[in-house]
């Protein structure tokens, strides 16, 4: 990617090395991550605790004890509600705003945790699974888009990781609570039903945030945007902003008002775009980081450690690095980019899952129980979480929070958080199965072929969208769609625009078109935004 202007800021063009904008540098910004966090919090805590609540609801029911069938769709309705909740959480924050999303998610999150506390039979604690997993699937698209569409371009990715770090710490947090309630009268009915709290604290904060500016103008909500925009933004920059909004409000409104799901399909930009966002979601789960997570006690046992409570404090640290791993990657994700930091990640994942395979099938040849398999196991499973955690943990969300059209941020996002929940359900229920059939170091060795497929797709599909306003990265999905060409005056509305703001600094009136400044600056920076230098957005 050449473009020693893009490298100097987030709007790139101008003058932008002059403001140093850091992870730290607004509280508000960073405060509004924090709150949208809890949504990644949730999702956190509720895929990392049945499993060890699920011990102790088999000790209170029966039937569940009797039932594996009972015991699978207790653990994975949660992952059909956060499928459905996905799905329609895109439409939602399209339809009424990322802010109403997050309410809402609170609401049934809440509610299915009380349910599932309360639960009298089996049945009962499905439903609630149900409903804590529709509140998770909305929470999940929401918190990413709201988080980035809030902060400064230069720190976006940082920002949007943190709700990922939510997510590795909320897991590690329910390992801990699981831990502290097993002495605890009522147990699992405590593990389940005390994320209802942080549920409720949300919902609280939430009230007191704003609505997202990018979705407020689109809505053509404009001076309320502008009050949230300038709570982000210094002046010189918020005039820049809202310059950059003015002209995507534009466009907006060329386009025909209702968006469907069938112009994902119908839409070439549109269609490169999703397939792009979707494919990594898709490798994120078959390249296996929820298995490796499930199966990090039997590895650890392999190791020699036979107790289950040894081998339960072992994940704990597992869940730990992970989430460690994520704070590195919200350092590395600004500076080295997304392509880099994903495909670095990759690298070190395929390597480990080679380790992994040779551990198991040299442990399943060997006469001898040698605890030096073992070790090697462990050995690749602390590398295959420090190399997933900073890139393949945090890239996919962050991407697919920054590579959609704003119209289509809320439905495109939605569909392929959806995908990554099919995808969880898919590697979920298959690798038990699979790795039963051909071994378990046949099935890391899959894989790891899976990895190889997804490293040549990042280097492939995946541009660098690092720095870039959402108004550059949409003109990347046109080159890509209708070549450098045509994207600099991909709309009639471009080129008439430019034509308008010539017009106008020729001959001031009393309305600046939108896009360009009263200014000769102004007026280059206009032409730099509809004509990029050739080449500018290739990846
Ligand atoms: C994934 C989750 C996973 C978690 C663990 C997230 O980015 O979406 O499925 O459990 O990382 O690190």
């Amino acid at each position: 990617m050449n473009s020693s202007l893009l490298d100097e800021g987030s709007s790139g063009y101008l003058e932008a090395g002059s403001r140093k904008i850091t992870y730290f540098s607004n509280g508000y910004v960073l405060g509004l991550t924090a709150v949208a966090g809890i949504g990644g919090l949730l999702f956190g805590y509720d895929t990392g605790v049945i499993s060890g609540a699920l011990l102790y609801i088999k000790d209170e029911f029966e039937a569940v004890n009797d039932s594996s069938f009972l015991q699978e769709t207790i653990v994975s309705m949660a992952l059909v509600g956060a499928i459905i909740g996905a799905a329609a959480g895109g439409w939602i924050n399209d339809a009424y705003g990322r802010k109403k999303a997050t309410l809402v998610a609170d609401v049934i999150f809440a509610i299915g945790s009380i349910v599932m506390a309360a639960a009298p039979d089996p049945y009962v604690l499905i439903f609630g699974r149900l409903l804590v997993g529709l509140g998770v699937g909305v929470a999940s698209v929401t918190a990413p888009v709201y988080i980035a569409e809030a902060s400064p371009s230069e720190i976006r990715g940082g920002l949007v990781s943190t709700n990922v770090l939510m997510i590795t710490g909320g897991q590690f947090l329910s390992y801990l609570i699981n831990l502290a309630f097993t002495e605890v009268p009522g147990t699992w009915r405590w593990m389940l039903g005390v994320s209802a709290v942080p549920a409720v604290v949300q919902f609280s904060l939430m009230l007191c945030l704003p609505e997202s500016p990018r979705w407020l103008f689109m809505k053509k909500r404009k001076s309320e945007a502008i009050v949230v925009l300038s709570k982000i933004y210094d002046p010189l920059r918020l005039e820049e902003e809202i310059d950059q909004l003015s002209v995507a409000l534009e466009e907006e409104r060329q386009r025909k008002t209702s968006v469907s799901y069938w112009d994902v399909v119908k839409k070439k930009e549109i269609r490169l775009a999703f397939l792009t966002g979707a494919g990594l979601q898709a490798f994120q789960q078959f390249t296996g980081i929820n298995t490796v997570m499930y199966y990090s006690p039997t590895i650890v046992q392999m190791a020699g450690f036979s107790s289950n409570q040894l081998a339960l404090l072992l994940s704990l640290i597992v869940a730990g690095v992970n989430a460690a791993g994520t704070i590195v990657g919200i350092n590395l994700i600004d500076h080295f980019g997304r392509r880099k930091l994903a495909l670095s990640s990759l690298f070190g994942v395929i390597i480990s899952l080679i380790v992994l395979s040779v551990a198991f099938f040299l442990e399943s040849s060997s006469t001898s129980s040698s605890s030096l398999y073992g070790w090697l196991a462990v050995l690749g499973l602390a590398l295959y979480i420090a190399s997933f955690s900073p890139g393949m943990g945090p890239v996919p969300w962050t991407v697919n929070s920054e590579i959609y059209p704003e119209s289509y941020r809320g439905i495109c996002g939605g569909m392929s958080a959806t995908v990554n929940w099919v995808s969880n359900l898919i590697v979920a229920q298959s690798f038990l199965s699979i790795a039963e059939a051909v071994g378990t170091g046949a099935t890391f060795l899959i894989l790891a072929v899976v990895a190889v497929l997804a490293f040549v797709f990042v280097a492939v599909f995946v541009p660098e969208t690092k720095g870039l306003t959402f108004e550059e990265v949409e003109r990347i999905w046109k080159v890509r769609a209708w070549g450098s060409g045509a994207a600099q005056f991909s709309t009639v509305s471009d080129s008439t625009r430019l034509f308008s703001c010539f017009e106008y600094l020729m001959r001031p009136g009393p309305t600046e078109p939108p896009g360009c400044q009263k200014s000769v600056h102004g007026f280059r920076k206009a032409v730099l935004f509809l004509c990029p230098p050739k080449g500018q957005f290739s990846s």
